[in-house]
């Protein structure tokens, strides 16, 4: 069951607020310097990424464009396939773009390795990805991010977007969920 407070479900803070702002910090000068010249278009898969979205956009202080898809990747219980369906398409057309896709965790890579594949299709100048977090023990799919935020355990992890059954995502840090949570 949940506690009435989320802080409670949390066993133990992974990257407090002061930390993550100065990881997102980092990531927006690195990006700022590498697409100098560029045009750039940020693209968040919704919904664990909107937080993370919404700081880098603004830790980013050259020009660039916004823009959000929701996809849904068909699975038997908690692996994904890795087959992707398009629920919300990007409003963009990606001719001559520099996409750079935002993402809350690459954990398997499946989900985002099937929508690259889609993505590339369309003929975008390059295609990147920067995930926040990354548990590089749980790939399965051939695929890696050029920015990564920070590495995590292969742990379930919730707050600062990422989610347990649609909750925790207002959390404003990163936590391990309790695992009496999930268990009962
Ligand atoms: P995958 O890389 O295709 O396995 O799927 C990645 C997606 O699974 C992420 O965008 C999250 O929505 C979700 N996810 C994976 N690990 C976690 C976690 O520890 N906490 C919350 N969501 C997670
Ligand atoms: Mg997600």
């Amino acid at each position: 069951m949940f506690n009435e407070n989320m802080r409670d479900d949390v066993k133990e803070i992974l990257l407090s607020e002061e930390q993550i702002r100065e990881i997102v910090e980092g990531l927006g000068k690195q990006i700022s310097e590498e697409y100098k010249g560029k045009n750039l278009v940020l693209v968040s898969v919704l919904k664990g990424s909107v937080v993370f979205m919404a700081d880098l956009m603004r830790a980013i202080d050259i020009p660039c464009s916004i823009d959000f898809m929701v996809v849904s990747s068909y699975g038997s219980g908690t692996e994904s396939s890795g087959i992707v369906k398009i629920i919300k398409d990007l409003d963009m057309d990606l001719r001559g773009v520099d996409l750079l896709i935002v993402e809350d965790i690459l954990d398997t890579g499946r989900t985002l390795a099937s929508l690259i594949k889609i993505l590339k299709m369309r003929n975008p100048n390059s295609v990147k990805i920067c995930t926040f977090l990354d548990k590089p023990e749980r790939r399965l799919a051939d695929i890696s991010a050029d920015y990564v935020g920070a590495c995590v355990p292969d742990e379930f992890v919730i707050g600062y977007g990422l989610d347990y059954d649609e909750r925790y995502r207002n959390l404003p840090y990163v936590g391990i969920l309790k695992p009496e949570v999930y268990s009962k």
